[in-house]
């Protein structure tokens, strides 16, 4: 049915309140379905979730802390793609982390000091990480997933991974498992997601350092076999001596030197193995970091790595506009405090033949394996550059004194060390990137900084203060976030420079509208901490011609408010609200900074969802008609425990909750109960 006509250009729902109900609420006119939830099976002969602590096989159930998300259509019957189905398809979506305490019977057992971990439980908390692929249905009683479609897959830490691109065999990537460097083991960590148009599934690695053992000591065996600059970059990225591991899983005994499950997750080298690190596991930090890709329609194939796009605490990774014979743009964010925004920009010009492609991973070698990356620098006047992390360019050689450059993969594995001596702007936590349809100009979330000081402001990181309603999270510096976006010069993908501003500043609309509050936010669309960020534009409904932009938030500032939710927006254009001055006085010391603000949102800016007690609302994709948008329900009740549960989502979501339900992370649907397209 395309008879649906869309417009004018406003949204068409009325504001959802703040809330602190244990509920997802949405606007009147709108209903919520739970398809996904931790524990799920996706097999034949898998027995239903129990919810107790005691379930097992989780390479065969849901995973935990649903995360980033995409909807592949196909065609009503086989097993091919067809982009333009909304009633049958592939959900591809990441498990980022878990709640340990709610995976067991009791809570995890041997977590204190000295501690050993039981094998079950290590080899559970793994399986709950990485990514799902089901198939999904939409029947007469709405959507549903399918239990044993052959389809359905669950990836790992533990699924065999391989590496592509520029890194593929460096010596960097060696390890035990790995003798010549070219293959792995598992994604961890995967945190927003990338939907390419030829049908496959992007995951991206970011918090995967935590993860990681580092004894004392290492640091002086990497120097004296000659590798000390694997010292400056494990400290870079975060893996300092001292480490445990998230949790602890190297302490699983007996060791398992044969299998090396679990003695792959410690990093310190071994003095009696060789330097070139085939002997044990210290280069194992250098295997993750990474963009992967996943082709959600063959099972059986084994997800790539692709090392063209660089190495960090990769956020997202979102395709912009793909017209042929123009070479695409791969926009990402490396989120960490003051990390950067890069771009990745393909040798390839594209081909719209591509996009239904049979040999869908072979399309990705195509648009991934070979290009430059970029990262951004932004100029106070508005401007931009991008700049290449191309080797034997600029600082990036042999003989850069700090970092001594040796070749591409060098400066792929170590694109932060690259990054700092190209003097890219360091941002305030560079979240998902999101990509206007029509206008080509992308949007990335800096979803807070707590280390941004008064004297440390830029333009495009103009804030630091302190919020005096902040219960937890960033309670100073930028303490609610903000939502950058930029048109490239030209509006082409290739460019090298761009024009800058702020789409919106988060704030609770009780905050000083002066200095805190500067794009006038009120009741019916306040936010903090934007992180989950993407535009909708429904491609076969007539008509339709206004993409959406979705904005999700994690949240500790806002709180003492509301939960974490979700809003839609429908926004302007770079440079269409002007400039204004920003005082900040964070620490005594005074700052003044001019900043380039889009128009102020009004109404074209509203919250179109509230989640649960303790989640994050993340994960967001739509079928292609418009009419059902898929979003996650991250860690529901995160702080409790067994002994001590915080919430009974998604229990009480239709029905009644037990009071001894443990919360379940999960992919709900949204619909209109007109069946109309979603947001109008
Ligand atoms: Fe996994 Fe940056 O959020
Ligand atoms: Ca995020
Ligand atoms: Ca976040
Ligand atoms: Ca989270």
């Amino acid at each position: 049915d395309t008879t649906v006509t869309v417009g004018p250009a406003q949204l068409g729902f009325t504001a959802v309140a703040k809330s602190l109900a244990d509920i997802v609420a949405v606007p009147a006119g709108y209903s919520v379905t739970v398809l996904y939830r931790l524990g799920d099976p996706i097999a034949a002969n898998v027995p239903a979730f129990a919810n107790n602590g005691a379930d097992t096989n989780f390479a065969l159930r849901a995973g935990d802390h649903h995360d980033g998300m995409s909807y592949f259509g196909m065609a009503a019957t086989g097993n091919a793609p067809d982009a333009t189905n909304s009633t049958r398809g592939l959900l591809a979506l990441n498990h980022e982390n878990i709640t340990q305490a709610y995976l067991h019977p009791n809570g995890a057992s041997g977590m204190g000091s000295g501690g050993v971990r039981p094998e079950a439980e290590a080899l559970k908390e793994m399986e709950c990480h990485g990514v799902s692929v089901i198939e999904i249905v939409r029947g007469a009683v709405g959507w549903s997933y399918v239990p044993n479609s052959g389809f359905n897959r669950r990836v790992t830490p533990l699924t065999p991974m391989s590496f592509s691109g520029p890194a593929r065999g460096t010596p960097q990537l060696r390890t035990r498992h790995s003798p010549d460097a070219t293959t792995g083991r598992g994604t961890i960590n995967n945190c927003a997601n990338g939907t390419m148009p030829w049908q496959t599934y992007l995951t991206n690695e970011e918090n995967w350092a935590g993860y990681f053992r580092r004894d004392a000591g290492d640091a002086a065996i990497r120097s004296a076999a000659a590798a000390a600059k694997e010292n400056v970059s494990l400290a870079r990225y975060g893996i300092r001596e001292g480490a445990g591991g998230n949790y602890k899983w190297t302490s699983v005994t007996p060791a398992d030197a044969a299998s090396t499950v679990y003695a792959r997750w410690n990093a310190t080298a071994a003095k009696d193995q060789p330097a070139d690190g085939s002997g044990d596991f210290r280069h194992e930090p250098f295997q993750f970091g990474w963009v992967v890709e996943i082709d959600p329609f063959d099972p059986a194939s084994t997800p790539r790595k692709r090392t063209a796009l660089g190495r960090m605490n990769h956020e997202g990774c979102q395709i912009g506009r793909t017209i042929t014979g123009v070479r695409p743009a791969f926009y990402m964010g490396d989120d960490a405090q003051n990390e950067y925004i890069y771009k990745f920009v393909s040798v390839t010009p594209w081909t719209a033949a591509d996009a239904s492609a049979a040999s869908r991973l072979a399309v990705g070698d195509k648009y991934l394996d070979a290009g430059t990356l970029y990262v951004a620098r932004f100029n106070a006047d508005g401007t931009g550059q991008w700049m290449p992390l191309v080797f034997g360019q600029g600082p990036l050689t042999p003989s850069n004194a700090a970092y001594a450059f040796a070749d591409q993969a060098d400066v792929l594995v170590n694109a932060r060390l690259a990054a700092d001596a190209l003097g890219a702007t360091r941002m305030d936590r560079p979240e998902w990137t999101a990509v206007n349809p029509t206008t080509g100009e992308m949007y990335c979330t800096l979803t807070n900084n707590s280390s941004r000081t008064a004297a440390g402001t830029d333009a495009a990181n103009p804030r630091a203060y302190s919020d005096p309603k902040s219960t937890g999270g960033a309670t100073s510096g930028n303490a609610n976030g903000h939502v950058i976006r930029l048109r490239e010069t030209g509006d082409t993908s290739e460019a090298t420079s761009f024009a800058w501003d702020i789409y919106a500043f988060g704030a609770g609309s009780d905050l000083d509208a002066t200095n805190i509050n500067l794009s006038g936010l009120d009741g019916s669309n306040d936010f903090s901490s934007p992180d989950g960020l993407w535009f909708s534009l429904p491609s076969n409904v007539a008509g339709q011609t206004t993409p959406v932009l979705w904005v999700e938030t994690d949240d500790g500032a806002f709180t003492d408010q509301t939960n974490c939710m979700l809003l839609a927006a429908i926004p302007g254009t770079v440079g269409d609200g002007g400039t204004k001055t920003v005082v900040n006085t964070l620490g005594g010391a005074s700052s003044s900074v001019t900043i380039r603000i889009g128009k102020a949102p009004g109404t074209t800016l509203r919250r179109f969802l509230v989640g649960p007690k303790e989640c994050e609302i993340t994960g967001i994709h739509s079928t292609p008609d418009g009419r059902s948008i898929f979003v996650n329900i991250q860690h529901p009740g995160e702080n409790g425990s067994p002994a001590n549960i915080t919430s009974n989502w998604p229990y009480n979501q239709s029905g009644t909750a037990a009071a001894g339900n443990r919360p379940r992370s999960a992919t709900i649907v949204i619909t209109k109960d007109d069946g109309g397209v979603v947001g109008f």
